[in-house]
C-alpha cells in the first residue's frame, strides 16, 4: 500500500456551469441564450425534450448547496457566470439582480472556506448576440471584452481565479462543424472565424484583467484529448495524430499560452483558403496576453490513424479529411456511456504541459466520469453506491501524483461535477455528480458513495491504494 500525498493547499474541488445549475425563475431578469432559443425552436432534440430550464435549481437553492459542497470536501468550486443573466441582451443595460444573486452566492462560498473560481464563457452565448451572428462576428468580442471587465469589476475583489471560456473548442466543433451545439452548421470556415474571435476575446479579457491590477490569476480551461497515433512507429499514423493534435488541442492551447497559433495548423488553413479574417494588431495582443493559469479537462484520449476512408466532400472541407478516428482493440470502455477510460491521458497531458509550455500553473479542471441509469446503484437507504466512480477518480489521480513526483506545476483537482446537473443536449441521460439530485421530487440532493470518498480524500490531502 502507498500513501498518495498531494501538495499542501492542492485545490480540492468540483466545477459546473452557469447555464446547466442555476435555472430560471419569473423575473429574475435572465434574458435568452442559445440554449434558450435552440429549445423553444427543437425540444426533440434534447434528452427526453428536457431543456435548459429544468436545472438543479442553484439560483435558489445554493446555501444549501454550499453546505453539500463542505460535506463533499470542497476547498474550491468552479462555476460561470451566465452572461446572459448579467446582460440580457449580452450589452447594454446590465440586470441589477444578476448582480445580487452572483455577489451573496460568492460571498456564501467564501464564508463556508470555499474559493470561487469563476469562468465567463460556458457555451451560452446571449441570443441577441447570436441573432448578429455570435462569435463570426466581431462586434461579439468587443460586447464579451466589455462583459469580462464588468466582471472583474463587480466581483474580482473577492473571486482571484478568472476563466475566460471553458473548451472554446466545443462552441467550434458543435456549433460549426458536427451540429450538436445551435446554430448546427457544417461549415469549417465558420468554425475557424468563431475560433478564432474566442481567442482573441480571451486575451482582450486578459489585457483588460490585468490592466486592472487586481490580486488574482486569470486562465483559461481546456478539454484537451491526447493524440495518439494507430501505430507509433507508422510515419503515416504519426502524421494524422499531429494534424489531430493542431486541430483540438494546439488551436487553443498554443495561443493561450504561447501568443502563437501553430504554424503547421495555419498552414493547413491556408492552403484550403479558410484563414479567418483578422486586423493586423491582433496578433501582438494575443503575444503579449497570455493566460497566468491553465484548467485542463480531461475525460479520454483521441486515437487517431491515416486516413483510409474515402473523403466526404459534402460540407465542403472538415478536419477529418485529414485522419480517421481508431478504434483500439481491447481499450477500456466506460460501459454507461461509450466513452474510452484512459488514465494514463492525464499524466501525458501534465508532463506534455511541464516540457512544452514552460510548466505553466494549472490544474485538472474536470474530471469524471458520466453514468446512464445510474439510479439502479441506489441502495435501500438511498446512497447511490458508485464504486465504478470511485475507482476511475482513484486510477486518474495516481497518475496525476505521478506527474507531480517529476515536476508538474499542477494545483488541484476538480471533478465534473458537484451534484448532477443539466448537460446540453444530453440534458440528464449521463450523470456526473459527487451528489445526486431527484428530477421528481424538487431536485432532492443525496450525497453519492463517491462525495463522501472525495471528502475523505481531502480531508487527508490524499489516499491510500
Ligand atoms: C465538459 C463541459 O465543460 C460540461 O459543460 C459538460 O457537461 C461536461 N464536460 C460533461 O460532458
Amino acid at each position: 500500500m502507498t500513501f498518495y500525498n498531494f501538495p499542501q493547499n492542492f485545490w480540492w474541488g468540483s466545477a459546473a456551469s452557469g447555464p446547466q445549475t442555476e435555472g430560471r425563475t419569473d423575473g429574475d431578469g435572465k434574458g435568452d441564450n442559445i440554449w434558450d432559443y435552440w429549445y423553444q425552436q427543437a425540444p426533440e432534440k434534447f434528452f427526453n425534450q428536457v431543456g435548459p430550464g429544468r436545472t438543479s435549481d442553484v439560483y435558489q437553492q445554493f446555501k444549501s448547496d454550499v453546505q453539500l459542497m463542505k460535506q463533499t470536501g470542497h476547498n474550491s468550486f468552479r462555476t460561470s457566470i451566465q452572461w446572459s443573466r448579467l446582460f440580457p441582451q449580452g450589452t447594454g443595460a446590465i440586470n441589477q439582480q444578476a448582480v445580487d444573486f452572483y455577489n451573496v452566492y460568492i460571498d456564501e462560498l467564501i464564508a463556508n472556506g470555499i474559493e470561487p473560481f469563476m469562468n465567463l464563457y460556458h457555451f451560452d452565448m446571449p441570443l441577441a448576440l447570436q441573432a448578429k451572428g455570435g462569435w463570426r462576428n466581431r462586434e461579439t468580442v468587443d460586447a464579451y471584452s466589455h462583459y469580462a471587465e464588468t466582471c472583474f469589476k463587480l466581483f474580482g475583489d473577492r473571486v482571484k481565479k478568472w476563466f475566460t471560456h471553458n473548451e472554446p473548442i466545443v462552441p467550434v466543433e458543435g456549433g460549426y462543424l458536427y451540429q450538436f451545439h445551435y446554430p448546427a452548421e457544417v461549415n469549417l470556415a465558420h468554425a475557424v472565424q468563431v475560433g478564432y474571435h474566442e481567442t482573441l476575446a480571451s486575451a482582450l479579457a486578459i489585457q483588460k484583467y490585468h490592466a486592472l491590477n487586481l490580486d488574482g490569476q486569470i486562465g483559461i480551461i481546456l478539454n484537451l484529448t491526447p493524440s495518439y497515433p494507430r501505430d507509433a512507429t507508422n510515419p503515416a499514423d504519426v502524421k494524422a495524430a499531429r494534424i489531430a493534435d493542431a486541430f483540438f488541442n494546439r488551436s487553443f492551447l498554443d495561443p493561450a499560452v504561447k501568443g502563437e497559433f501553430p504554424a503547421d495548423l495555419v498552414a493547413i488553413l491556408k492552403d484550403l483558403a479558410i484563414l479567418p479574417t483578422y486586423q493586423p494588431t491582433d496578433l501582438a495582443l494575443i503575444k503579449a496576453n497570455t493566460v497566468d493559469l491553465l484548467g485542463i479537462n480531461y475525460y479520454q484520449p483521441r486515437r487517431v490513424k491515416a486516413k483510409e476512408t474515402p473523403i466526404d466532400h459534402t460540407n465542403g472541407p472538415m478536419p477529418d479529411d485529414f485522419f480517421d478516428n481508431y478504434d483500439m482493440p481491447g481499450k477500456k470502455v466506460n460501459p454507461y456511456r461509450g466513452w474510452e477510460i484512459y488514465a494514463r491521458g492525464i499524466y501525458d497531458i501534465l508532463t506534455n504541459v511541464r516540457e512544452n509550455y514552460g510548466n505553466l500553473p494549472c490544474f485538472i479542471s474536470e474530471n469524471g466520469m458520466g453514468v446512464e441509469g445510474e439510479e439502479r446503484y441506489r441502495n435501500p437507504a438511498g446512497q447511490i453506491e458508485d464504486d465504478y466512480r470511485i475507482e476511475f477518480v482513484q486510477d486518474h489521480l495516481k497518475y496525476v501524483y505521478q506527474a507531480l513526483q517529476e515536476g508538474s506545476n499542477c494545483l488541484g483537482y476538480h471533478m465534473w461535477t458537484c451534484m448532477d446537473n443539466w448537460s446540453w443536449t444530453n440534458a440528464y441521460k449521463n450523470r456526473y455528480g459527487l451528489i445526486a439530485i431527484d428530477l421528481d421530487h424538487d431536485c432532492q440532493r443525496t450525497i453519492k458513495k463517491s462525495g463522501y470518498w472525495f471528502k475523505q480524500v481531502a480531508d487527508q490531502n490524499g489516499f491510500e491504494a
